[in-house]
């Protein structure tokens, strides 16, 4: 299938059925490719587009997103955060931590969702993604612990209803205004692993063998690993408001550049993002080694920082 829009941009429709969404895969498209197009023509009014913030290294890159987090923050004290789990956003929640500790910084009225859990561990697991958030972050800021919402990995029997509910959460949170994200070395956001719809929810997920294994350092040896997680959707991530994909080092490079500059595929999930119109990279030297477009990355920075400079807070 493709479609053309309006500025010549041609999708060629190639959004995997792999997963059941609640309303199936076929309105879950339906519905997408109507969203896409609304983005689209969105995106043309305002300039909106994918910024990529080159960074020395991890420090850097952990203290940019912090910043960008605080920003949004500051003009929004009831924003609704969007989290993500993973060593990549522990510098990062610990700048924002910093910036509350000595300047302030209130998350008394923000409202958080979290990306994901695994499934069949309990919040008090010391691998749970709730155990990792309390230590990373929550313990460290005044986030309201009513306003905190992580999707629950002892839920058994109706996966399907639990998820909807998540999913209206959000939404009678009014959406997601920023939605932070790491991205897996096989390109997943979340836990959407390749082949998840691009118009999937918040579901049930199985997890591939690569991601079971790169996450095993994690848990104790001869500790059994989760097999599944509960994960926001690509459909979900996509209609978060502005969104920040955060990667470092040399063993995300290839997936950071096929997310970037690959083709659109729900064999790299993260590719997505490239349609939405307000997204923002920010990564280390490492990570973007093997983008081909770096030198032009730099000159958008520095013509955003003196001609649009509001796009880069
Ligand atoms: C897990 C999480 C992702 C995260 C990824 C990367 O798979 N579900 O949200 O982006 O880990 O983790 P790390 O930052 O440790 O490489």
């Amino acid at each position: 299938m493709v479609y053309i829009a309006p500025a010549g941009i041609v999708l060629c429709g190639c959004v995997a059925d792999g997963d059941s969404t609640r309303d199936g895969p076929k309105r879950a498209n339906v519905g997408l490719f109507a969203f896409l197009w609304d983005e689209i023509a969105s995106s043309l009014g305002n300039g909106g587009e994918m910024l990529v913030l080159l960074n020395s290294g991890y420090e850097e890159m952990s203290r940019e997103a912090a910043r960008i987090v605080a920003g949004t923050v500051r003009s929004k004290p009831n924003a609704t955060l969007g989290l993500a789990t993973g060593s990549t956003t522990v510098g990062m929640y610990k700048e924002l931590a910093r910036l509350h500790q000595e300047q302030g910084l209130d998350f008394s009225k923000v409202i958080t969702f979290n990306l994901d859990e695994y499934l069949g561990l309990a919040a008090e697991h010391p691998q749970s993604f709730h155990c990792f958030m309390r230590e990373n972050f929550f313990t460290h800021v005044n986030v309201a612990s009513k306003n905190i919402h992580i999707p629950d990995g002892t839920i058994g029997g109706d996966y399907e209803e639990y998820c909807a509910a998540y999913e209206r959460a959000i939404r009678e949170a009014g959406g997601i205004d920023l939605q932070i994200l790491g991205i897996g070395r096989n390109g997943h956001i979340g836990f959407n692993e390749p082949t998840s719809s691009f118009g999937s929810r918040t579901r049930l997920k199985v997890l591939t063998n690569e991601t079971i294994e790169d996450n095993r350092k994690f848990f104790g040896a001869g500790e059994e690993m989760p097999q599944c997680a509960i994960t926001m959707g690509i459909g979900t991530i996509l209609e978060a408001k502005r969104i920040l994909l955060l990667a470092t080092g040399a063993a995300k490079a290839e997936t950071v550049a096929e997310a970037i500059e690959g083709p659109i595929t729900a064999s790299v999930t993260a590719s997505c993002l490239q349609l939405h119109p307000d997204v923002t990279f920010v990564i280390d030297e490492a990570a973007g080694a093997r983008l081909k477009q770096r030198d032009y990355y730099r000159r958008v920075m520095e013509m955003t920082a003196r001609f649009t400079p509001n796009r880069l807070s």
